[in-house]
């Protein structure tokens, strides 16, 4: 029987969710809160696990042994890597990498020690499934419609466009050029950076638990990134995630 895990790392990103879920009980573990419920007659588990690479880590293993999920779903934001990449596009992470992991000289840079692997795939078929139903919603221009003409302007969102491919998770927040810059030499082909992707995939790969992972871009990675964050994530991503979330679980 599918039990499907439902991730964000900020109550913002999983809030909206939250609301649409029937049958609602609360479940206090860990000074986290899971809500267990229906969506869609499907049987889900949705939590915020705060920000950062141990806050998503112990939150997708307690989704696993406590509430026995069989499948996980992550969506949040990200800073765009890639100059393909705008402002209010979405990222399906087709690859995961930590990129704060290196422990040189015993093992290769982004290596994670005795497991023997850099990268963490999502599972093809539900990124394909994830793929569809978002496009379906862009095409549709669905995720116009649902935020003001007001916010698309502040945040100068015109055609969102899908991107599926590398993120990179870690526990830093990125605020300047720099530390932008210095991502880019060392790791090829980075879309988005975020905080906790990697982590939920490491964890999900050693329990064999398929997943994705969903990023609204809410800025660049640069000198500009803390410009109205918090405003992005309660007007466009928190929003762009519960019409994601409906179309894929539909
Ligand atoms: N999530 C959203 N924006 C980010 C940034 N600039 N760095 C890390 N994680 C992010």
């Amino acid at each position: 029987n599918k039990i499907i895990g439902i991730m964000g790392a900020i109550p913002e990103e999983i809030n909206g969710v939250v609301s649409l879920l029937t049958d609602k009980q609360e479940h206090r573990i860990g000074k986290r809160t899971y809500y267990t419920g229906l969506l869609n007659n499907q049987n889900v588990v949705v939590v915020y696990s705060r920000i950062g690479k141990v806050a998503a880590a112990t939150t997708v293993s307690t989704l696993i042994l406590e509430f026995k999920i069989t499948e996980l779903i992550f969506t949040g934001v990200a800073g765009g890597i890639d100059s393909s990449l705008k402002i209010g596009d979405i990222v399906l992470g087709q690859s995961l990498i930590q990129h704060d992991m290196n422990a040189q000289p015993l093992f290769p840079a982004y290596e994670i020690p005795l497991l023997g692997k850099a990268y963490f795939d999502a599972d093809t078929d539900k990124l394909e499934l994830a793929k569809t139903a978002i496009l379906e919603l862009l095409e549709q221009q669905h995720l116009h419609q649902v935020i003001s003409d007001k916010d698309l302007n502040k945040f100068n969102i015109h055609q969102p466009q899908l991107h599926v491919g590398l993120i990179g998770s870690g526990d830093l927040f990125f605020s300047t050029n720099t530390q932008k810059e210095k991502l880019q030499a060392n790791i090829k082909n980075v879309l988005c950076v975020e905080m906790e992707g990697a982590a939920v995939a490491q964890v999900c790969y050693e329990f064999g638990i398929p997943f994705i992972i969903i990023r609204t871009i809410s800025d660049q990675a640069d000198d500009h990134s803390t410009i109205d964050f918090q405003s992005f994530i309660e007007k466009i991503s928190n929003v762009y995630s519960i019409e994601i979330i409906k179309n894929i679980i539909k």
